[in-house]
């Protein structure tokens, strides 16, 4: 019998994201084999090289991008100049580097984005054939998830004195995304998927007693109201992220290859 060859994948990051997608290929993901990483900071041996952005893309059928924000362009055109495929995780970047999306326009590259830390972006898709009308996403998390934004070092928000849950930021996913670049990954994937970055309205709540990162979207078209909540609690490895972020990926890869795709 024929058997059909693996499709390379390479993992730029293995941080808290990028690890635990390059445990589960190793573990096993019909149709997938991890054929490099890339990662100067490497602490983890997954059995495979570790090389550059341009080995990597030149190496695998398929990136997985789970780097920093600020990374992310150079590795997205390394994999547009291959013609090699990528799933964004951090889709902040593709909102705040427009250059990526326009770059990926002219590539023969597909890029997949999968729904990293949220739920119901398959409902939105579904919507949005019909039109939607508004999109918006209040996101609350612990203070100290907040740490190092942009926004909270130049709006001077003294984070450790916040004492009760309170509104931090108000505007649209782009604003959001230069504030929060690594908070606020899912108001940009709610964005990408339904109105855009302009149109997708975005709170962001600091909530001394909450205990995980909570994501609340509300997306309206004539004839559906999507409302949809997830409490994720912070990835040990990285309070920033969540483990539903990795698995979101995890996910991806077997939609990829089985015979029976439910949409996410
Ligand atoms: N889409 C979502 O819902 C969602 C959810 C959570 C996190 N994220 C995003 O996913 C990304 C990864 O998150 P994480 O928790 O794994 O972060 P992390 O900090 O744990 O890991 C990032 C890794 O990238 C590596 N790195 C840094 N510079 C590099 C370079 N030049 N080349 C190669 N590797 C480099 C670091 O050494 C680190 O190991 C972040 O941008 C985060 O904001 C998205």
């Amino acid at each position: 019998m024929m058997t059909t060859p693996s499709i390379k994948v390479g993992i730029a990051g293995v941080g808290a994201i990028g690890s635990a997608v390059a445990k589960a290929l190793n573990e096993g993901i019909k149709g997938f084999s991890l054929e490099c990483v890339s990662d100067p900071k490497i602490t983890t041996d997954f059995g495979v090289v570790n090389t550059d952005f341009a080995t990597l893309t030149n190496r695998c059928d398929l990136v997985i991008e789970c780097l920093p924000a600020n990374i992310v362009p150079q590795l997205a055109l390394a994999a547009f100049s291959a013609n090699t495929d990528i799933i964004f995780i951090s889709t902040a970047a593709l909102l705040t580097y427009q250059q990526i999306l326009e770059q990926l326009g002219k590539s023969n590259s597909r890029a997949y984005v999968p729904s990293g830390a949220l739920c119901g972006i398959d409902g939105v898709l579904a919507m949005k054939e019909m039109g939607i009308n508004s999109a918006q996403i209040a996101s609350t998390k612990p203070p100290k998830g907040f740490g190092g934004a942009p926004y909270v070092t130049l709006n001077n928000i003294g984070l450790s004195n916040i004492s009760k849950k309170t509104l931090i930021f108000e505007g649209n996913a782009l604003e959001a995304a230069k504030g929060f670049p690594a908070n606020v990954n899912v108001a940009a994937t709610l964005s990408l998927a339904g109105i855009g970055a302009q149109n997708t309205r975005v709170e962001i709540w600091a909530d001394p007693n909450a205990k995980g990162n909570m994501h609340e979207i509300t997306v309206k078209s004539d004839y559906s109201t999507l409302t949809s909540k997830i409490e994720n609690m912070p990835d040990p490895s990285n309070p920033k992220s969540s483990i539903l972020a990795a698995q979101s990926i995890v996910a991806t890869l077997r939609n990829m290859s089985s015979a029976l795709v439910i949409s996410q």
